[in-house]
């Protein structure tokens, strides 16, 4: 692999430097076709939603408008971002749990399509805020149906104490929350939005999230006479990192999920109209690189480091949630391994170890190193730490590289500076 998109990975690195994040811009569109076509239904109208906390800036949201996507936005600053790249806000879905009253405001002064609603403190405050006004916006009502998807305990959501929405078990507060958003009369109560974790491998726990969904939403009409008629899943697909993870395939989770809504949709008698789900991970992490430049190699009792000029600044991941990663050496790719190498960062902290232990072919001072399955979450949640500056991020495509965001200066890490 000395190409990515065509393009060789020791010029892209001579051209933009180093650290450096690329993506193969055909690898994120084969994501969004295989979503956009496999999540379909005969029977019920369907919505791919792109978490864009995964990663967000203007060129992935116009990427999304172009494949008829909706877009999930957790913050005035991603949703300013979606509305500077010119994104159709009514497309939008706003999540969090904790959306300042400027945010909100921000939302309905944008046309935000919809908002989900993740507590009744925040569902007081968008009544307070838009009655009285000409606008209008959709709801849907966060719940926590207190699945335990085995994944990292930081990334999981859905248990009984989480932050995130109001636990199923809480029927009265549900009810409680959607009468009363229902009472506004530029608020429209649309449905309900769960989200059980992130890097998800087990087919089950969408199943039995569905059919949590399914049941919970006829009981509100059974038991209340509350209609909603969308329900929105959430994301968590998983991506491949290494040899040992098997996602499911897109193609079979958005079947399984369909499968299994469209028969509880008929035990429900077709309460249902809208199932959203809300990828993000699964479309942007394998087509992400992060390129790196080889410094010191530093041999110790136990351990052969290769150092390299970024880090934890750039992906936390590996520090955060142990996260593991496949590398190679660019030009290398066919040397055999010569010796199992400790890839850490340059950042003053012990665990900024970016991977543990990797065979690699010899590495050398110079060497471009390319970690795989960057593009979910790594620069998203970069940091100044060390104030090092944050790469470049460049989209590359047949043989095209278009630099997407630029890199840093140290003018730019000093500019708010008084
Ligand atoms: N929808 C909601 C409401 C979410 O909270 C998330 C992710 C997603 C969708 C997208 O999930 P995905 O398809 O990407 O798994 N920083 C962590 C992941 C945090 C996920 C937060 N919520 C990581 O690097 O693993």
């Amino acid at each position: 692999m000395s190409e990515i998109g065509g393009m060789n990975i020791q010029k892209l690195a001579e051209t933009h430097g180093t650290p450096l994040v690329v993506y193969d811009e055909n690898a994120l569109r084969d994501k969004l076709t295989l979503f956009t076509k496999h999540f379909k239904s005969d029977f019920l109208e369907t919505d791919v939603i792109y978490a864009s906390k995964a990663f967000n800036c203007k060129a992935m949201i116009s990427l999304i408008e172009e494949y008829g996507c909706c877009l999930d936005v957790v913050s005035g600053g991603e949703l300013y971002t979606a509305f500077k790249a010119g994104y159709d806000c009514s497309k939008i879905f706003f999540h969090g749990n904790n959306k300042t009253p400027a945010e909100i405001k921000m939302a309905l002064d944008f046309g935000v399509g919809t908002i989900i609603i993740d507590n009744e403190m925040e569902a007081a405050e968008l009544a307070k805020q838009i009655q009285g006004t000409d606008k209008k916006v959709n709801v849907l009502l966060r719940v926590n149906p207190g699945i335990e998807a085995h994944t990292h305990e930081y990334i999981v959501t859905a248990h009984v104490d989480s932050k995130f929405g109001i636990s199923m078990l809480d029927e009265e507060q549900i009810v409680n929350v959607i009468k009363m958003l229902d009472s506004c009369d530029n608020i429209t109560y649309e449905g309900l939005h769960a989200h059980i974790g992130s890097q998800i491998f087990d087919k089950k726990a969408f199943s039995e999230l569905v059919r949590k969904m399914f049941a919970f939403a006829a009981e509100l009409k059974n038991a209340h006479g509350i209609e909603g008629t969308t329900i929105n899943l959430g994301g968590g697909f998983a991506a491949l990192y290494t040899a040992e993870d098997h996602p499911i395939p897109i193609d079979e989770v958005c079947a399984e999920i369909l499968h299994t809504c469209e028969e509880e949709n008929q035990k429900i008698g077709n309460l249902i109209r809208r199932i959203c789900i809300e990828p993000g991970r699964s479309i942007v992490g394998e087509a992400g690189y992060n390129f790196y430049t080889v410094g010191y190699i530093k041999k110790t009792p136990n351990k052969l480091y290769a150092f390299v000029d970024g880090g934890m600044s750039d992906n936390i991941r590996p520090a955060l949630y142990q996260a593991k990663y496949d590398a190679f050496i660019a030009g290398k790719e066919n040397e055999a391994p010569y010796a199992d190498y400790t890839i850490a960062g340059k950042c003053c902290e012990s665990g900024d170890i970016l991977i543990q232990s990797i065979a690699l072919p010899e590495v050398e001072t110079g060497d471009i190193l390319v970690m795989k399955t960057t593009g979910a979450y790594g620069y998203s949640m970069a940091s100044h730490y060390n104030k090092l500056a944050l790469p470049a991020v460049v989209f590359v495509r047949d043989g095209q590289a278009r630099e997407v965001i630029e890199r840093e200066t140290y003018d730019h890490l000093i500019s708010l500076e008084k």
